[in-house]
């Protein structure tokens, strides 16, 4: 597997930070999906849980490479109301096609990583190779690095094109 590319969306920077911390690990090339209009504050919040109740898929800003440019991606997103935040919801809705294989990072307060997982795997119609469910917690508190470095190993090992026979490669956590 050689062209391994990073893509994460993050409304208040966790998924980011995550992003960051694993892009120097690997130097896998990070490209970030960014609202076009910025969730601050209480607006932003009740915005972000009504596009989740309404299954909303909210503009957005992607500068990157397409996903088809790529082996294998890295998808990184937050956890909104057990689901995968709006923002990536929209963008895998657009950009999917073409797609290979692929794996997930969720970020969360506690639960609903798997849902938000589920939601991907839906959109994309294909399995995750790996996943990697963090707290945000962990990840501020800089307690993350070992399970980026195993979901790293697990990547490289996973070369090939994957398919629905294949095993998902179990969660890291
Ligand atoms: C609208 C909204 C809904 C959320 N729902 C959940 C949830 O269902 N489960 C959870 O564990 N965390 C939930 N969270 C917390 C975020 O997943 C968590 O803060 C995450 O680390 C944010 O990532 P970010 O900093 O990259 O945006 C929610 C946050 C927001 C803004």
């Amino acid at each position: 597997m050689k062209r391994i590319g990073i893509v994460f969306y993050s409304r208040s920077g966790t998924g980011r930070a995550v992003a960051e911390r694993l892009a120097a690990m690997t130097h896998w090339p990070v490209n970030e999906i960014r609202d076009t209009e910025p969730r601050v504050g209480l607006l932003g919040d009740l915005r972000s849980i009504v596009d989740s109740l309404l299954k909303r898929r909210p503009p957005y800003r992607y500068d990157g490479p397409a996903l088809d440019t790529f082996d294998h991606v890295i998808l990184i997103a937050p956890v909104w109301l057990r689901s995968l935040a709006a923002p990536m919801r929209a963008f895998l809705a657009d950009r999917v096609r073409g797609i290979g294989t692929y794996s997930v990072i969720c970020v969360m307060s506690g639960y609903g990583g798997f849902r938000a997982v589920d939601d991907i795997a839906t959109l994309t119609g294909a399995k995750p190779r790996s996943i990697l469910l963090l707290k945000q917690y962990d990840v501020l508190a800089g307690e993350s690095d070992p399970s980026l470095c195993r979901f790293k190993a697990q990547i490289l090992t996973a070369a090939g094109p994957g398919d629905w026979a294949d095993p998902v490669l179990p969660a890291v956590d």
